[in-house]
């Protein structure tokens, strides 16, 4: 991304403490399976994951599709496509996709299974760590597939005694992210992007700023949903008017006729969490151009 280049680290201490988790337990893993938000692929996705997994084959979850725009989930699965990493949508509350990711684990371990089965090692347990920031559903898609099964972790050496190894099948057990990953803020529009699904708190940004944002957002892709839920053809051109119209319409105006601006906001932004206002994708692919 092109603007503001300095990174907003939040808890710095807690960043090195999970990155160093990750590295010690990397090469206990056969697989990584990054979760980020179908909504927010860019913006949910800790940049330094591709360094801490090196090598490792690599499947990305985009979960929460039952939120997304559809159209744009695809596009993402063709954008990770192009750079050989297999992406696959999943919606871990309802299940929905959730068991594609089986058959994802088979095809990136294709070649590392042939050398097991070369080896004799056939049935052998694939172990494939889950990565991702809080909230993009990590537990939710575990819990999907795992149940609260949880692996017996005392007989494997170098990994801290814990709850964090789940039992899948006789052949496949999960790792929950070791630590907490948080999210990496490296520009204004991530920091934006994560406050308004709802991933941070929206307490560190202005309320009003980030209703704003989401209806540029809006207004420039996603207009027939707002007319449908709103009940406007078009939006004004300063994002200010277009949050004052929004609340007008939905008669939230105080004495003097004037709008109550948060109000507008803080509905708005609920509206978008709770997909009322139909499904929506924050970003495209263009934003790793
Ligand atoms: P985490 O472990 O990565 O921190 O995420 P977690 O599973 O706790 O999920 C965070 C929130 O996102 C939860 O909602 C969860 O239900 C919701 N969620 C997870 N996956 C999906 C999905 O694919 N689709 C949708 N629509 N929601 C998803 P919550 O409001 O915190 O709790 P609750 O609604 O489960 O009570």
């Amino acid at each position: 991304m092109s603007e503001n280049k300095s990174s907003i680290n939040w808890f710095p201490g807690h960043m090195t403490k999970a990155k160093r988790k990750i590295a010690e337990q990397i090469n206990m893993v056969d697989a990584v399976c990054e979760i980020v938000d179908a909504r927010i692929p860019f913006s949910s996705r800790n940049p330094d994951i591709p360094e801490l997994i090196g090598n490792k084959p690599h499947i990305v979850l985009l979960n929460k599709c039952d939120m997304a725009d559809m159209k744009k989930t695809l596009e993402w699965i063709s954008f990770y496509k192009k750079s050989s990493i297999l992406a696959i949508a999943a919606d871990a509350k309802s299940g929905k996709g959730v068991g594609e990711f089986k058959s994802a684990v088979m095809t990136v371990l294709g070649d590392k299974l042939k050398k097991y089965e070369e080896k004799g090692m056939v049935g052998k347990t694939l172990r494939v760590m889950v990565l991702g920031i809080p909230n993009v559903g990590k537990s939710s898609f575990i819990n999907r597939l795992a149940g609260k099964s949880k692996a017996k972790v005392e007989n494997r050496p170098g990994v801290t005694k814990g709850n964090q190894w789940f039992t899948v099948s006789d052949k496949l057990e999960l790792l929950d992210t070791p630590g907490v990953l948080w999210p990496k803020f490296d520009s204004q529009t991530v920091g934006e992007h994560l406050a308004i699904t709802g991933a941070v708190t929206d307490r560190i940004l202005d309320t009003e700023l980030l209703a704003m944002r989401l209806l540029e957002i809006l207004k420039s892709d996603y207009m027939p949903l707002i007319s449908a839920r709103y009940g406007m053809d078009r939006l004004p051109e300063d994002s200010y008017d277009a949050l004052c119209l929004v609340g007008k319409k939905r008669g939230m105006v105080i004495r003097g006729g004037e709008v109550d601006t948060l109000r507008a906001a803080n509905m708005l932004l609920e509206e978008f969490r709770n997909c009322k206002i139909g499904r929506i994708t924050l970003e495209g692919t263009d934003f790793y151009a």
